[in-house]
């Protein structure tokens, strides 16, 4: 553990708006300082320094915390790894009783492990036991260039020829183990992990080898690709294949895609904004790092049912951080690569061109699904196509897709337009009603903005609570003396969304030993991401007191949601007790 005093101390130090100055050009204005956001790209600045509680929040990306936080996402560091950047900075020595737990010694091992062992794949194509590897990379269409650029290599097929390698350079069975590069058999004794596959190298933005992919080259047993598990140095859900290369590239936008060899064969192509996410579903991190270069994200999935769900997904949590977003409908092939490769990469730019927007890409996909020549399947598709249509918020948008669908089904846009325009009514009135109910008591301030997709998703469905909560850590955070008060009545198990929960909990057991709970201290405990909720939090709290009646007020929120029965609990009910139920709904109301 790192001593509290060296932690305030740090701080002292390390004043926010000098940090934060080095990075990014800040204009200020009154008590507040402001920038454009190094987080995620603009133009208009929606990044601010609150230099009084020496804290950072972004309305644009929803990025916020304290020192620490910003240097740990801009450098990309642990929590200790920041406060020694800090330290260095501020000319302090980091205490020596700081617990070594070796983790930054063994991640420069592995990171080690990693470059050897990428180097032995490359050096094995042109071995004579790896030319099945080259070989099958040349058939796939692969150019020198390209093998080297992304430095492309094969597995031996042995049990143990990379096990081998590594340990005749002085790498232990452990180290291995923890790169991932060998697994360990039954009897004790480790085995490579890749054996007989072409080898995808996945580099990071610093140009550190943190992982592999490797795929099979014929029909023989086990998965077509296989994936370096996550490690101390790699971590699948923050990071992109080929973001290295992307993020430089002079190409508009960045080409999100399935697999390797997309990515590969459309670099190959000229197409270097290409990237890939890494054998799994794209994450809000994913985003995230992608909106750190650009604005704007064509998405190229495959063109199979799969495909079309990841790219719902990718609609649906980009936009969320307020992304532009294009769909590349891809025809007669079933991947960008087979595209490129069948009709070349002219073809392949005419479809970039192309590319739809997400709205055309959601009216497509309605469409499909009805069979438009018989009179009922028309009938239901302008039904849903209308109820697709009343809710794009921009009116002009709106009055462009509603003439296009028109026009589509042959129908005529008036009574297309009054259709959207009833159903829209329609909408309005029900969502007053549900936000009112929401919102009867707790006004929300600020934009309220803060991406990160299942969070996101969490709040808005339990919105009353989320912002009760919101205001209980406010409070906690700002009244500590409080704290007896509030703990008496509700616990953090008792608190609805889960950012939520993992907050009050770290706040709750600092407050039961006496720690403090500004943001410098908790920093330590929390990640980046809950940081920028608590930045969120706070800034919706300043300048407001809260007395101890609306502390109470929260809580009660949070505790009548306790007691209500889930609709599986309703539906089980007799009928006295269903009786009982209602007679206690209408108490509350009086
Ligand atoms: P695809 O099956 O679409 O492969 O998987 P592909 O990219 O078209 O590959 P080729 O052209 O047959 O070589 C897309 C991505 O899903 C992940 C990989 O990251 C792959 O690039 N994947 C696929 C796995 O992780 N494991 C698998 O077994 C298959
Ligand atoms: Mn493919």
């Amino acid at each position: 553990m790192i001593p509290e005093e060296f932690i305030q101390e740090l701080k002292y130090h390390s004043d926010i708006v000098d940090v934060v100055s080095s990075y990014v050009a800040l204009r200020h204005r009154g008590k507040t300082h402001s920038g454009l956001c190094p987080f995620h790209s603009e133009k208009t600045p929606s990044f601010h320094v609150y230099p009084d509680t020496q804290s950072f929040y972004c309305f644009g990306c929803g990025a916020g915390g304290d020192v620490v936080t910003f240097i740990r996402r801009i450098e990309n560091l642990e929590y200790v790894e920041a406060l020694r950047f800090l330290a260095q900075r501020a000319g302090l020595a980091m205490p020596e009783d700081v617990r070594d737990d070796g983790s930054a010694r063994m991640k420069m091992r592995i990171l080690e492990i990693n470059r050897q062992t990428a180097r032995i794949f490359y050096e094995n194509l042109t071995s004579p036991g790896g030319r099945e590897g080259l070989r099958y990379l040349r058939q796939r269409g692969l150019s020198d260039k390209t093998i080297r650029r992304f430095g492309l290599g094969y597995s031996m097929p042995g049990w143990d020829t990379l096990a081998k390698q590594l340990r005749s350079q002085g790498f232990t069975d452990e180290e291995m183990l923890s790169a991932a590069v060998v697994s360990k058999g039954r009897n004790g004794s480790v085995f490579d992990m890749f054996r007989g596959r072409v080898m995808f190298p996945i580099i990071d933005l610093r140009g550190n080898v943190i992982g592999f992919g490797g795929r099979k080259l014929g029909e023989e047993s086990g998965p077509k690709y296989l994936n370096s598990p996550d490690t101390p140095v790699f971590k699948k859900s923050r990071n992109l294949f080929a973001l290295n290369f992307a993020k430089a590239s002079k190409e508009k936008g960045i080409i999100l895609c399935e697999g390797y060899m997309d990515v590969i064969a459309q670099h190959q192509a000229g197409f270097d904004n290409a990237v890939a996410t890494l054998g799994t579903a794209l994450t809000p991190e994913q985003c995230r790092l992608l909106s750190q270069y650009t604005d704007q994200v064509l998405l190229s999935y495959d063109a199979d049912e799969a495909g079309q769900k990841a790219t719902r997904r990718g609609i649906e949590l980009l936009s969320q951080i307020g992304m532009k977003i294009k769909v590349i409908h891809i025809p007669d092939a079933k991947d960008p690569d087979e595209f490129i490769k069948k009709f070349g990469a002219q073809r392949f730019r005419m479809l970039l061109e192309g590319s739809s927007n997400a709205t055309e890409f959601a009216i497509a996909r309605i469409r499909e699904k009805y069979d438009t020549d018989t009179d009922d399947g028309r009938m239901n598709c302008l039904k849903e196509l209308a109820a697709f249509l009343a809710e794009i918020p921009n009116p002009i948008e709106r009055d462009v897709y509603q003439s296009r669908v028109a026009l589509d089904l042959g129908i005529s846009k008036d009574i297309l337009g009054a259709q959207v325009a009833s159903l829209q009514k329609r909408m309005t009135r029900s969502r007053n009603r549900k936000e009112d109910a929401d919102l009867r008591i707790y006004a929300i301030k600020g934009n309220g903005t803060n991406p990160g997709g299942i969070n996101e998703l969490q709040r808005r469905n339990n919105m009353k609570c989320a912002v009760a909560e919101d205001k209980l850590l406010g409070v906690l955070i700002r009244n500590p003396d409080y704290f007896r008060h509030i703990a008496a009545r509700i616990q953090p198990e008792q608190f609805v969304t889960d950012l939520n929960r993992t907050i009050a909990q770290v706040i709750y057991r600092r407050l039961e030993q006496n720690l403090p709970v500004d943001m410098p201290s908790l920093s330590g405990e929390l990640e980046p991401e809950q940081m920028s909720q608590l930045s969120r939090i706070l800034l919706d709290a300043s300048g407001i007191k809260s007395t101890q009646q609306e502390t109470d007020d929260y809580i009660d929120v949070l505790l009548q949601n306790q007691n209500k029965p889930t609709p599986q609990q309703i539906g089980a009910m007799d009928d006295e007790q269903f009786r009982e139920y209602m007679a206690s709904l209408t108490a509350g109301k009086r």
